[in-house]
């Protein structure tokens, strides 16, 4: 079974730092969810920034079969979409509906094809009301459905969520929990919220300094680490 994601020695500094990736190997399997769990500086972000290019350091990235180099970037970009923390850094364009369209535009499909696509990913997210609406006027919960739909209208294979619960409230989570389980795609989840992942996941790695350290079943790396999760959950809470 060819892997989704295949990642080997993976490792990345940022200017003149000590290593923020250091050694990284991870694979990914078709339809799987995997948990990054791991203290804040542990390195999940670096290392979800490097999964389309957006970030690249020493070692091999691999998606879908495709070595991740200059040529196979725009093709990888649609194959695995990256849902980032901050859904206002996602959001630019004046209306919802633009904004969703903006990447089948942008890799060249016509403006109807692309306007349908974008309200067919609106309808998967039940945001299709919002579509005339400015971005900046929604919800913490309705921009991460708008930026997830975004994601979804270049139609990927994987999706890629950077601490997606973060600003929203329990009831708003748990919406986006069961948005996400209807999801067909393979998930990268990165999430402090550990009910969370134990909904959504089948599998969770654990990150420390740079490194996956452990991973296996959800409950059994939250056992294993739960102490540190939980410091770091009451950290993110503040
Ligand atoms: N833009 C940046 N410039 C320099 N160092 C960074 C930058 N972003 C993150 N780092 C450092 O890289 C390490 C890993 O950070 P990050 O990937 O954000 O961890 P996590 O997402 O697990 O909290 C940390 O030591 C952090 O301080
Ligand atoms: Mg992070």
């Amino acid at each position: 079974m060819m892997p989704l994601i295949e990642v080997r020695n993976l490792t990345f500094r940022y200017d003149g730092g000590s290593p923020a990736l250091n050694g990284v190997n991870f694979r990914l399997n078709p339809r799987e969810s995997v948990a990054l769990l791991g203290p804040n500086g542990s390195g999940k972000t670096t290392f979800v920034l490097h999964l389309n290019g957006l970030l690249s350091g020493e070692g091999s990235v691999e998606v879908c079969g495709m070595k991740l180099e200059r040529r196979n970037l725009a093709l990888i970009r649609r194959k695995i979409g990256l849902v980032f923390q901050d859904s206002e850094s996602q959001l630019f364009m004046p209306t919802v509906l633009e904004d969703v369209a903006f990447a089948p535009l942008n890799s060249g499909m016509e403006r109807g094809g692309a306007l349908e696509r974008a309200m067919a990913a609106l309808k998967t997210v039940e945001m299709e009301a919002a579509a005339a609406r400015a971005p900046y006027h929604l919800s913490a919960g309705e921009k991460k459905r708008v930026a997830i739909a975004g994601i979804l209208a270049s139609g990927p294979e994987i999706l890629a969520l950077d601490e997606p619960t973060t600003f929203l409230d329990p009831p708003g989570q748990r919406a986006l929990a069961e948005l996400l389980a209807d999801l067909p795609q393979a998930k990268i989840i990165v999430t402090h919220n550990i009910g969370f992942a134990q909904k959504l996941c089948t599998r969770a790695v654990f990150f420390q300094r740079g490194t996956i350290v452990a991973e296996g079943p959800v409950d059994e790396i939250v056992s294993r680490f739960g102490w540190d999760l939980a410091l770091d959950r009451s950290k993110s809470r503040r």
